[in-house]
Formats: structure tokens, sequence, C-alpha cells
């Protein structure tokens, strides 16, 4: 069922061929990070993106803006690289929460400075936080992010719970032979703590192309491996466009995400748009073409011109990222520069 691109740019919100409308808003504020995680970047990093070319606050802030009061986002989710590494953040987070009507805001973030940012970002209006942590063993965490900063990350996580920002949700992602064996006693330790646990297959946007599939821990190997410990049962609550499967675990004890990204793709469902740090409009991880909507900004478009541009971007959405198809080819963005 398709709908010619006149239709859908008459339509308000960000329609696309396929039915979907896309309401949820992923701004990546940086590509750089403090940490080198296998999955997404070599060790010795990748090139940055020239300053002159991100976005300022003041630009970020009107894109945002744009897409809320124009084109039907109702949520924003900053990320990077790592978002906390971006000077104006809590400032960007505050006008974000003045827009009209107020948009759902959340953080996803590596959790490095989180202790000094929770709070502030919480009385600006900070919604929630997603925390990447795959390990809770100083060992393997260095041997994934090739950084020994478990310490920053867990005072981090802390300060997100006190801040109020709950539930604070961590996301993990199982690496064969490097923490696959510890699924159980993560969600152990997360259920302790009163944090939602979510384990994401990981997907092909390492910046050094290694991912093979044979090689990926799968949702069901995942599921599997936590069945072992942990009496799992499928929770109730719709799921809708959230890519997470959730279990109640032991009852009672709490809940636990499993995201097949990859073996049960949820692209038919997809809700998503993102913005680049540098302000092109990505309608998918996985998109291979992207809209560039810094030189409009820049050269005095209107937000009626950008937002049109926006519309039309995201009428050339594919149906699915494709990643097993034959012809799947990677971004040609790392995750850094993308955002989660
Ligand atoms: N596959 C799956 N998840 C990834 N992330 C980063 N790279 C990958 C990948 N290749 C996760 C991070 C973070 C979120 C933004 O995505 O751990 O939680
Ligand atoms: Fe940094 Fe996130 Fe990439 Fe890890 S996955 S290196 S925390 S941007």
């Amino acid at each position: 069922m398709t709908a010619s691109t006149d239709a859908l740019m008459r339509r308000p919100g960000l329609w696309d061929r396929f039915g979907r409308s896309a309401v949820d808003l992923r701004v990546s504020l940086t590509d750089r990070c403090n940490l080198r995680c296998t999955y997404c970047m070599p060790v010795e990093g990748v090139p940055l993106m020239p300053a002159a070319t991100a976005l300022t606050d003041d630009e970020v802030v009107r894109l945002v803006r744009i897409g809320v009061e124009r084109l039907g986002i109702r949520k924003v989710r900053f990320t990077g690289g790592e978002p906390l590494l971006r000077r104006g953040l809590v400032d960007i987070v505050r006008q974000t929460k003045s827009l009209d009507p107020v948009p759902e805001v959340a953080l996803t973030t590596n959790g490095i400075g989180l202790d000094r940012l929770a709070q502030p970002l919480a009385a600006v209006g900070l919604d929630r936080v997603n925390v990447s942590l795959d390990t809770i063993r100083r060992g393997t965490f260095l041997a994934i992010t090739h950084r020994d900063r478990l310490q920053d990350v867990l005072a981090g996580l802390d300060a997100a719970r006190q801040a109020g920002l709950r539930p604070v949700k961590v996301n993990a992602v199982l690496l064969r032979g490097v923490n696959d064996d510890q699924a159980a006693e993560l969600l152990n330790w997360a259920l302790d703590e009163g944090h939602e646990l979510r384990f994401i297959e990981q997907m092909p946007l390492d910046a050094q192309q290694a991912w093979q599939r044979s090689e990926m821990v799968t949702a069901d190997e995942t599921y599997a491996r936590l069945s072992e410990r942990f009496r799992l049962a499928p929770d109730d609550e719709a799921r809708g466009s959230a890519p997470a499967e959730r279990f109640r675990v032991d009852g009672d004890r709490g809940s636990v995400g499993i995201i097949a990204a990859v073996t049960r793709p949820f692209c038919g469902d997809c809700d998503r748009v993102r913005l680049t740090a540098d302000g092109h409009v990505r309608d998918c991880l996985f998109a291979r073409d992207e809209t560039d909507l810094r030189t409009p900004l820049r050269q005095g478009a209107t937000d009626e011109a950008i937002a049109g541009k926006w519309k039309r971007a995201i009428t050339l959405k594919r149906a699915g990222h494709g990643i097993d198809d034959p012809t799947f080819l990677q971004p040609d963005r790392p995750m850094s520069a993308i955002g989660g």
C-alpha cells in the first residue's frame, strides 16, 4: 500500500509510503565519545566531523522546534556519540521542554558524567535516561570499551536514580566470548538496583565493519541463557512501536527487555526519525541517504521551507533495514555519528 508523495506531503506530520508516521526524534549532539566500545568504534577512534559543520545549540533547538511545532514530533531523545560531552546539553534540554506541545525528552548516554549532570538535567525537565552498560565486571568493561571507567558509569546510574529519572533503562549488547556468559549476572544486578535492563542484538554499525551475523548473540540465545536462571513471563503491556519484547522476571521481581533488532526486525512499526550532529535527517539507522537541513538553515530558509524538506525526506523512507538481504550495505556513518 503506497501513497503518492503529494498526498503524503499534504498530510500533517512525517508520513512515509508505508503508512508509518515518525513522532520520535533522535538527535545526535556530538560524534565524540569517551569510550571505544568494540561494536561501535576502533580503539584509535574515528575521524570526527569538522567543528564548523556541527549544529550550534541554537540550530539544534530550532530544528527540534520545527519538528515539534510543525511536524508532529512528540518524543525527543538526545544521543551521540556521548551527549553528556556536549557543553550546551542542559540548556538544549531546557529549551526543548519549553516547546508547545511539550515533548517527552530522554537521553541515551554511556553514563560517564551523569553523576554530575543527572540532577541539573532532571531540574530542567529531562524525563528519562537510557544508560549503556554491558557488564558489571571491571575487566570485561575495559575489554569492551577500552577504558577503565566502570566506576564512573555506576556512579552515574546512582545519580540518575537519585535525581528521579526513573525507571533508569540500561542497554546491554552481548558479545560472543566476551560477556555472553554474564547475561544473568547483569540482570540480577539490574533487578537489585531497580533498573530496567534491555539486551540489544548487535547490529552492523561498527566503524570497522567487522560485524558478522554468525558471531552475533541472538535474542533467542539471550532468552535461553536468562531462562536457565530466571522465570520469564511475557509482559502483557501492549508493545506498540517499542522495540523491546518485555518479560516479567520471577513473578514480581522486575522486568527485562530483549530487542531482536536483527532477527525479528520491527521496522513495520517504526516511528523514528534521526537528526545527525551536522544537521542531516536520516530516516533509518541503516539509511543510505540523508537530507541536509543545515545548509538551507544557514542560508536563511524559513521554518516552513525546512519543514517541507524534512517531510519530503521521510517520504523516501524504506520499508525495512534489510540486514538479511544479500545486497545489504552498512551505512557510511558509524553509530557514533548517527546516535541510537
Ligand atoms: N549494535 C547494537 N547496539 C549498539 N549500540 C551501539 N552500537 C551498537 C551496535 N553495533 C548501543 C549502545 C547504546 C545504544 C545507543 O546503542 O550500547 O546503548
Ligand atoms: Fe561511545 Fe556509545 Fe559508541 Fe560506546 S557505543 S563508543 S559509548 S558512542
